[in-house]
């Protein structure tokens, strides 16, 4: 599902660092701010199917497998840290 939001169960922040991003029954942390230009991305959208999530500042779209950046502006990779099952 796409268009998820902090509330939901998908993304919830882990204090003012991290958040954590739980989808397709996998766990996984990454920064609270995009590497583009700092999006808050505890707002970002997680597409749950394909396991990215998308900052919505400028859209920046992340693999959360890798952390590589698959769309959106030129930015570094989001680091992505995958909690044990
Ligand atoms: S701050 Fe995230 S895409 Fe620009």
């Amino acid at each position: 599902m796409i268009g998820r939001r902090t509330g939901s169960d998908v993304l919830t922040p882990l204090g003012e660092d991290e958040v954590l991003v739980s989808a397709g029954g996998r766990h996984i942390v990454v920064p609270a701010a995009c590497p583009h230009r700092g999006g808050r991305l505890r707002y970002g959208y997680v597409d749950e199917k394909r396991l990215r999530i998308t900052c919505p500042l400028h859209f920046a779209t992340f693999d959360l497998g890798t952390g590589e950046r698959v769309a959106g502006p030129d930015c570094p990779a989001l680091p992505v840290r995958e909690l044990p099952r």
